[in-house]
């Protein structure tokens, strides 16, 4: 059976739509997960899509993805910029990670320009609103292929 991808996402993300449009667009996270899930389909990956505003449920779905998971893409949100933990557990998870942000966080607040999430991800997506998810998803294609 195919192992699937998680896509994790982090706090704030399920309010996308509703919060700053003018920085994170229109589109809600089930528009994401329905889009991802239909290229996904195409790709022929199985994905499993989670949003959750507590850093433990994160790191919860990224043990699971241990040994069970392809492969992460992560848009870890605010926890980005603060959590070892999540990076402690990423490091724990054999297969790719890509890290994707909706907004270019490095044309924003000095804050958001560092990530603890980047000394582990294979790859970077910011600044590609939600597309970056499906570029994500192609991307992590060929990295559990080779
Ligand atoms: C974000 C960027 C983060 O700095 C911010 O805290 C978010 C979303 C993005 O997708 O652009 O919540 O990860």
């Amino acid at each position: 059976m195919t192992k699937p991808i998680y896509i994790l996402n982090g706090p704030n993300l399920n309010l996308l739509g509703l919060r700053q449009p003018e920085i994170y667009g229109s589109e809600t996270l089930d528009d994401v997960a329905e889009a991802c899930a239909a290229l996904a389909e195409d790709l022929g990956l199985v994905i499993r899509f989670h949003q959750s505003n507590h850093e433990g449920a994160l790191i919860d779905w990224i043990h699971e993805a241990r040994g069970q998971g392809a492969g992460i893409i992560i848009n870890p949100a605010a926890f980005t910029h603060t959590s070892v933990a999540i990076l402690d557990a990423l490091n724990a998870f054999e297969g790719p990670v890509l890290e994707v942000h909706i907004s270019n966080v490095h044309k924003r607040e000095a804050f958001r320009h560092h990530s603890y999430v980047s000394l582990r991800a294979e790859g970077v997506i910011a600044g590609f609103g939600t597309e970056g998810y499906l570029l994500a998803l192609r991307r992590i294609k060929t990295l559990v292929a080779a």
